[in-house]
């Protein structure tokens, strides 16, 4: 009979608390068999940002009921889970040690293995839980607390190429959306306004592009947004909608560009190294935003290089990429015990300089 694995994955490391399974049969391609997310949202609108405190308790009552709803919509037992993976930093440390805290009481009281996951290889493996891409691979991970590029050279070695060195985009376009008055979250606001705007109508800047290498910034385009905004209503006392549609085209084409542009050089690096089936893989909530898509999309065509966006469900924060990573490290047999700590930072690639961003989300490692 065939050998199969199966995890139980646990993530609360900003503000979603998450559950799932995911297993693995000799030969196949993986299975998600539940992915349950708890998302924060509301319990933060009034606070213009996630609150640690806020997050921490939420996670603390949450985590239990995530578990066994994702057990549930499995049809999985809990003594039938061969490991118990849980995100073990970088993070907010309240919600990060909840995590860890109910993933010890469980491995301890059904007797299984536990696994401390890094949150950012939960993102930067997902392509091969959802495309079984082949090491190594290029990856984007862009959202609303991480932006750097990735060489995955195998499930325990990450090379960063770059990254930002302020603001995350996703932070961005939350801080941009919030200053025209389009509503929260800010991405998807902006990529509808921006559909009846003309992306030419302001002159922002393509940050860091001058600089060689693959390190970003989008705290300037934000302020250049800001100062458009600014010139339009002291012109007009006000923004009119296509003044919104205006600035969101701009923006969001100036954010296209700068990806665009640093993924091409992350790409001549990454050739560098001849991968018999060069992959870019995408992640991050940023990545659901289908400029920036098709951009990348068409750089890795012309490169003849294989392009790759996980569904929306798994390119933003979930347990089943946390379960997943587990699982590839289960097979390494890197196991841990109940001495595992809870990390605030917990940089992928130890050997790279230590980035200077630490956006509204935390740290981004
Ligand atoms: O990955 P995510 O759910 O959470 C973390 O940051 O961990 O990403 C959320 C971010 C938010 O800043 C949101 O505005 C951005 O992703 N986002 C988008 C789009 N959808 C979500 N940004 C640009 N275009 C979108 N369509
Ligand atoms: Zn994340």
């Amino acid at each position: 009979m065939a050998n199969s694995l199966t995890i139980l994955g646990i993530e609360s490391s900003c503000d979603d608390t998450a559950a799932a399974v995911v297993r693995q049969t000799d030969g196949q391609a993986p299975e998600i068999l539940s992915n349950e997310v708890f998302g924060q949202t509301e319990l933060h609108a009034d606070f213009g940002g996630v609150v640690p405190e806020i997050a921490a308790r939420a996670h603390a009552e949450k985590l239990d009921v995530m578990v066994e709803a994702a057990l549930k919509a499995s049809g999985v037992l809990l003594k039938d889970i061969d490991a118990i993976a849980v995100t073990a930093g970088p993070g907010l440390i309240g919600g990060v040690m909840s995590g860890v805290m109910c993933a010890k009481g469980l491995a301890a009281g059904a007797d299984k293995p536990l696994i401390g996951v890094n949150h950012l290889a939960g993102h930067a493996l997902t392509p091969r839980l959802t495309d079984q891409l082949a090491f190594p691979y290029l990856m984007l991970l862009v959202s609303g607390g991480h932006c750097q590029f990735l060489i995955a050279h195998s499930a325990t070695k990450f090379q960063r190429l770059g990254g930002t060195i302020d603001d995350a985009p996703g932070e961005a376009f939350d801080k941009v959306a919030k200053l025209i008055g389009l509503p929260q979250p800010g991405g998807p606001s902006i990529e509808e306004a921006a559909k009846s705007g003309d992306p030419k109508s302001h002159k922002l800047p393509r940050p860091l592009l001058d600089r060689a290498g693959c390190d970003m910034s989008f705290s300037g385009l934000k302020t250049a947004a800001l100062r458009a905004r600014d010139a339009l209503v002291a012109d007009q006392g006000g923004l009119h909608q296509q003044d919104q549609a205006n600035l969101s085209a701009s923006f969001q084409a100036a954010v296209a560009d700068v990806l665009t542009e640093k993924t091409r050089r992350a790409l001549a690096q990454y050739l560098e190294l001849a991968p018999a089936a060069p992959a870019i893989a995408v992640a991050g909530g940023v990545a659901a935003n289908q400029t920036i898509r098709d951009n990348l999309s068409k750089l890795a065509d012309d490169h003849g290089v294989r392009f790759t966006a996980p569904p929306l469900k798994l390119c933003t924060d979930n347990a089943a990429m946390i379960a997943w990573a587990g699982m590839e490290r289960f097979r390494l047999q890197l196991i841990d015990d109940l001495t595992l700590t809870a990390r605030p930072r917990w940089p992928l690639d130890t050997a790279a300089p230590a980035m200077l961003g630490s956006g509204k989300k935390g740290a981004k490692a």
